[in-house]
This record gives structure tokens, sequence and C-alpha cells, in this order.
């Protein structure tokens, strides 16, 4: 008998968080590691925000509350969104979770049956591809073009949709790659939707960067289009926006009301409600004409950073990189790398079982993190099928600057190091 359900194999993870131990061993170690790895906002919460978190719970605000999330946040929330949007939305269509995560996984559970086939783009945010195979769907990874700036166009969309595509995720502004999409793009791609898919396909737009952007971009929404939002579920949340990751407080709204009480019942089975103080700080920071200052001022941050992280790594031997319009991530190519320092050879030469555990970008990853002390994501870590011969890193511009200074050195010094990539590989540890 065996102790662990076969189902639990199928699910893989979110290795942002498995890179985390790998820093503390090396802090341990005495080490200064400059943490490009990380997926969240480097500023404090705001102070309006953390004012009404800790004047609710004064009020002992502490107690169970809706399942579906608390009537004021859901109308804050239907408002917003709407407004941004120029759709009408009602507070009965939004559902609030633990993050911005959670519905990326009960979508596939709610939609999908065995079989059906789940469209996402990759590179993407882990969690699209990791549940898929949990739920006995079957991945379809849409391939983002580098030369599109990290976008997809209708047709690249069309030859991916059968009679079995049952759920499609898109995410702008793009995590990893910071990619923005136009209306343009977006009217097509709902061109397409609409022509050839069911109307009980639903697009998941995951939105969760939708205010963090730069040199004027905005967000757009595919639910804008004409006929897509009674298709399209919108995710946001807290945790960017507001540099409130630890709050844990995201937010769906559903194309139906009928659909929105289904997640309502699965929260009920899972955690039964959000914190009630957390919540109330959401709407405050939905709310607040202040919150409108800190994102502005947290944006030309990152915007200062984005632009030099990028030139200086568009100035290193075998990197190109793009500038991107959102998000706080920026996402070299690295193939010259790979090439140049004979990365792609050692990774052929490694054992096949080996190699299942790893990738050239991988291995490049690990020789920075391990003899340069600087932490980024792998190729990998955002979609696995189709991607072999793909090698990109991600970079989070979430640090500030003088360690994003003492990356950038690090970095060049590393790719010039090509004795001591070979040291590495001769001692075959710390591949993965
Ligand atoms: C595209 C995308 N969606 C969802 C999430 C999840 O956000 P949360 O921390 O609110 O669960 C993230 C977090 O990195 C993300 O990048």
């Amino acid at each position: 008998m065996n102790l662990i359900s076969d189902r639990t194999a199928l699910i893989n993870t979110e290795n942002a968080f498995k890179v985390g131990p790998y820093i503390v061993a090396l802090e341990n170690a005495g080490h200064k590691v400059v943490k490009c790895n990380l997926g969240e906002p480097d500023f404090p919460l705001p102070v309006h925000v953390r004012e009404e978190v800790k004047a609710q719970l004064d009020k002992d605000n502490t107690h169970y509350c809706d399942p579906q999330g608390v009537l004021g946040l859901r109308q804050a929330v239907a408002k917003y969104i709407g407004d941004a949007r120029g759709i009408k939305i009602t507070a009965e269509q939004v559902v609030v979770f633990p993050g911005g995560k959670p519905p990326i996984g009960l979508c596939q559970q709610v939609y999908c049956n065995p079989g059906d086939e789940i469209i996402y783009p990759s590179p993407g945010f882990p969690i699209y591809e990791s549940f898929i195979n949990y739920v006995g769907a079957i991945p379809v990874p849409l391939h983002l073009r580098e030369e599109l700036g990290f976008s997809f166009t209708g047709a690249d969309l069309e030859k991916l949709i059968t009679p079995k595509t049952k759920l499609i995720y898109i995410n702008f502004p793009s995590n990893p790659t910071g990619g923005v999409a136009t209306p343009e793009q977006l009217e097509e791609i709902a061109d397409v939707i609409k022509r050839k898919c069911d109307p009980n396909v639903r697009i998941y737009s995951d939105e969760i960067y939708e205010n963090i952007l730069f040199d004027g971009a905005k967000n757009y929404s595919i639910a804008s289009v004409e006929g897509m939002q009674e298709r399209t579920i919108i995710a946001t949340g807290a945790s960017k926006s507001y540099s409130w990751t630890g709050g844990r407080v995201g937010w769906a709204v559903f194309p139906t009301v009928e659909e929105a009480l289904l997640f309502k019942n699965l929260n009920i089975n899972y955690f039964s409600c959000l914190p009630p103080y957390n919540q109330e700080g959401a709407k405050v920071a939905i709310e607040s004409p202040k919150s409108k200052a800190s994102i502005a001022e947290m944006n030309s941050a990152f915007m200062r950073r984005r632009d030099f992280v990028v030139d200086a790594l568009n100035n290193m031997p075998g990197v190109t990189c793009q500038l991107p319009k959102g998000a706080f991530y920026v996402f070299p190519n690295i193939a010259g790398v790979v090439k140049d320092m004979g990365i792609d050879k050692a990774f052929a030469a490694l054992p096949e079982d080996v190699q299942k555990t790893t990738s050239p970008s991988t291995l490049f990853q690990m020789f920075l993190l391990w003899n340069y002390y600087v932490a980024t994501m792998d190729r990998k870590s955002f979609g696995q099928i189709g991607t072999e011969n793909m090698h990109y890193l991600r970079l989070s511009i979430a640090t500030g600057i003088d360690d994003l200074k003492l990356g950038m050195e690090r970095m060049a010094k590393a790719i010039d190091d090509k004795a001591g990539f070979a040291k590495f590989i001769e001692n075959h540890e710390h591949f993965a």
C-alpha cells in the first residue's frame, strides 16, 4: 500500500519558494546574496492600509466572516475593476481568496474534466502548468514570442484551440516577462476566442500586475472587449499593487453569480473565510486616494531600476534583454552565454537522469547563485513543456539599486569565468 496518493505526485510547484533555503544556506555560510529571485515588491505596506488593519484588530474584527469575502471589499472590487475596464460588475460576482494564486487551481477544478485541454502562456506563472496534471487535464503551452515583446497573436492562439479546449489563461502585465498587451492585440485574441470557442470555454485573465506599469503603458483587459466579459474571469489582488504579499488577499470576478457561488462553496470547504481585518485593509487600499501616490512611488523606483538593469544586461556579452513595460521583472535571453561558456555542451554531457532535473539555463542560474551569490530564476521555472532549447533567466528588480549594481557586477564576472564554470560542473553539486 502506498502512503501517498497517485494524484499528489502530479502536482508541480513554484520554484521561487525552492531557492529560498539555498539563499539561507549561503547567508549562514557568511555570504551576501543579491536577491533577484523575489516576486514581491520590496516596499513597506502603505501606512494608511497598515493603520486600517490595526484599527480593525483593535475593534476585535477577528472572527469568522462571509466566505465569499466581506461585502464592503466585494463592493469596492466590483466598482474599481468595473470602472477601470469600462464594464459593469456586481459585488455578487466577486469572490475573495487568500491571494491571487488560489483561484488559478480552483478554476481548473471547477471548469475542467479529465481530458479537457488548458492553454496557458509559457513562459508564464508556474502555477498555471503546475495544476493541470493534478486535475487530469491536458497542458497546452502557448509559447510567447520574444520578437512580439513576449506576446502572442490571435493566429498563435487559434492553432492551439480544439473542441477539447476548456480554459485559457492570459496574463498581462506578464510574470516573468513584463510584457503588456495592446488593445489591438487583445481584440485580435478575443476575435479568435469568439469565433473558435464554445461559450462555455472560460478565459482566465490574470491581471495581478494591473497597476505596475511604465512609460505611460496602460492595463487593458480582454474583458473590456465586446462579448468577452461573459466568458472571462478577471483575477487580481492586493499582493503586488500595495506591496502586501503577506496579507493574502486576492479576488476574482466571475462571469455569473452562479459561478461565483460555486467558488464561495469551495472557500467554505477549504478555509471558511479570510481574516476580516485584512479584507477591511484591502478595501481601504482600493478606495483611498492615498494609494495612487504609493503605487506611483513604487513604479518610479521600479522604472529607474529597470533602466539600469536592462542596460547593464545588454552590455554583457551573450545577453540580450528587452525593456519590460510592466510588472517588476526582466527576462534576458542568455542563449549567447549558454553557447559561449559551453553550458550547452556541459549539459549534453550530463547523465540522462541528471539532465531531467536541470537545463542549461538552470546550470547558469545555479553557477550564478552558488559561485557569485546572485539569486535569479531559470526559464524552466516558468513552464517546462517544450522549453528545452530556450535559454532565459528572470531577474526581479524588487531589490534596492545598490544590490542591483552589485548583482550586475557579479553576473558580468560570472559570464567571464569559463574556468569557474568548468569547475562547478566537475564538482557535480547544485545542478538544480
Ligand atoms: C501572474 C501571477 N499571478 C498570481 C500570483 C499570485 O499572487 P498572490 O501572492 O497574491 O497569491 C502571482 C505572484 O507572483 C503572479 O505573478
